[in-house]
């Protein structure tokens, strides 16, 4: 490491290699997770699905934050000569793999004492909150002005700003006033975890804007009316999609339906931007940018499957079948898995700079094995939650839990080979980048000090 760090490697390549490595262990949980699905009680004593769950959860949360803080360090480097201070950058760096590392360890320790997605005692949010105060004030300070910015920027200020005060926010059960009353205390949990993740997406769908313009070689998009349009919405979603996570509590239903369409909007602008773009890039670019290409084009297709599904679980009287089923897991990985982690791997080729035929080949095979597996994985989770949902609302007083769970058995046995096999391919690419990243020197001309 020591070696890598003398190479002079921008930092946002060594976020970017934490996050690969938390990708690596996100894959590795989940496939011993879905064993545990087709074999209960699996490793019961050691690793049980109530530790294996938050291992996976949080390497996937983690994965997704520190690429996505990667991608923007080195994005806006480039755009600014450079980000205000490289030693901000390599102390949020370390603050976030430290504490990254001791939740793990405290996960396998058995130690816990979070909420759910952030399981970990809540001491462990300290660094992270002192790592993104350090992001935001780099973000911030590189900016310096605020007058004629391309929407990427705003999108990168305004995720990093609502990132700090939504997580906070996702603390306040621990002073007892807020967690005294139940419909509060879940309100502004549910509430901050959708603001995350508008957050992260601001984060990750600027980049995306930024790569698309760097691939095209135009400023199409970056100070365009539906970029813009996208952003405003994407404002309003991180304030007040959390509407649609509270379905089952006692809140006005006009503030559920505007959060679903709020958000329903904001993929479909995602999606049609990128649709678009596609064909406004010429043969030459496409073939030099060719593996972030086909990543930009993969989350597009996935930005189109995960808004079927989140139309059809809108409609409130689905709504009320898919709670506590595979339908919502279903949901949540399809989109972190088809939207953000595409899109961040299409940001990490591009910041690789990868151009080596052989690696390029490789990476494209692992991305044809993902793309076959996801929608078997996903189906399988689909079709597993809607028999499960059936049995909640119709047939759980004559059939017993255990009953209608082995009757979801085939399903699961085939979560978990197209999982295995979804896993193979991320790991033939997380594997390959990771090579690049521990084999090759930076290349000068895609190098920032960032
Ligand atoms: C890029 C890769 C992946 C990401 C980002 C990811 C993300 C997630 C997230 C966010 C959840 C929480 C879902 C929820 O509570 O609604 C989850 C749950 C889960 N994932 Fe993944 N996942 C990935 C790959 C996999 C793979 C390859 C497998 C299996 C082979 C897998 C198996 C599971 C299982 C078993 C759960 C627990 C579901 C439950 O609580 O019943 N995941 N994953």
């Amino acid at each position: 490491m020591m070696e890598q760090l003398k190479d002079k490697k921008p930092i946002s390549h060594f976020f970017i290699m934490t996050g690969l490595l938390l990708l690596f262990s996100t894959l590795a949980f989940g496939v011993v997770g879905a064993f545990q699905y087709v074999f209960p009680g699996l490793f019961r004593n050691s690793f049980s699905f109530e530790k294996i769950r938050p291992l996976h959860v949080s390497s996937a949360v983690f994965w997704i934050l520190i690429t996505a803080c990667g991608a923007v360090i080195y994005y806006l480097g480039a755009v600014k000569n450079g980000v205000w201070s490289v030693k901000l950058a390599k102390w949020q760096w370390l603050l976030f793999t430290i504490a990254v590392i001791a939740i793990l360890v405290s996960y396998i320790m058995g130690i816990f004492g979070g909420r759910e997605y952030w399981e970990f005692h809540p001491i462990f949010a300290i660094p992270i909150v002192i790592a993104w105060i350090l992001f935001l004030i780099n973000v911030i300070k590189s900016v310096k002005i605020f007058r004629k910015q391309p929407v990427y920027v705003w999108m990168w200020l305004t995720g990093t700003i609502f990132f700090l005060f939504t997580y906070l926010e996702s603390y306040l059960w621990l002073i007892p006033y807020f967690r005294s009353n139940i419909v509060h205390d879940m309100t502004i949990q549910w509430k901050s975890y959708g603001s995350m993740v508008g957050c992260w997406n601001m984060l990750i769908y600027g980049s995306s804007i930024y790569l698309m313009d760097k691939i095209s070689g135009s400023e199409k998009y970056s100070y365009s009316g539906i970029s813009f349009a996208l952003y405003f919405l994407g404002l309003f979603n991180l304030m007040f999609n959390w509407g649609h996570h509270i379905y089952t509590l006692p809140a006005p239903k006009y503030i559920q339906y505007i959060s679903y369409s709020v958000s329903m909007t904001e993929l479909l602008l995602l999606g049609r931007i990128i649709y678009y773009w596609k064909s406004s890039v010429n043969t030459a670019r496409k073939h030099y940018h060719i593996l972030s290409y086909r990543f930009l084009l993969a989350a597009d297709l996935w930005i189109f499957l995960t808004l079927i599904l989140a139309i059809a679980m809108s409609i409130p009287a689905i709504n009320i079948y898919t709670h506590g089923t595979h339908i919502t897991v279903a949901h949540t990985m399809g989109a972190t898995i088809g939207i953000n982690t595409f899109l961040l791997l299409a940001f990490v080729c591009n910041i690789f700079n990868i151009h080596q035929p052989t690696t390029e080949k490789r990476i494209t095979t692992g991305l044809y094995i993902t793309l076959i597996a996801l929608p078997i994985f996903w189906f399988s989770l689909i079709i597993a939650g809607v028999l499960k949902s059936n049995w909640q609302m119709h047939h759980s007083n004559e059939i017993p839990f255990s009953v209608m769970m082995y009757s979801l058995h085939n399903y699961f046995v085939v979560f978990l080979i197209s999982g295995i096999l979804l896993a193979i391919g991320f790991f033939i690419i997380v594997g390959n980048l990771l090579a690049t990243f521990f084999n090759n020197q930076p290349t000068k001309n895609n190098i920032t000090n960032a």
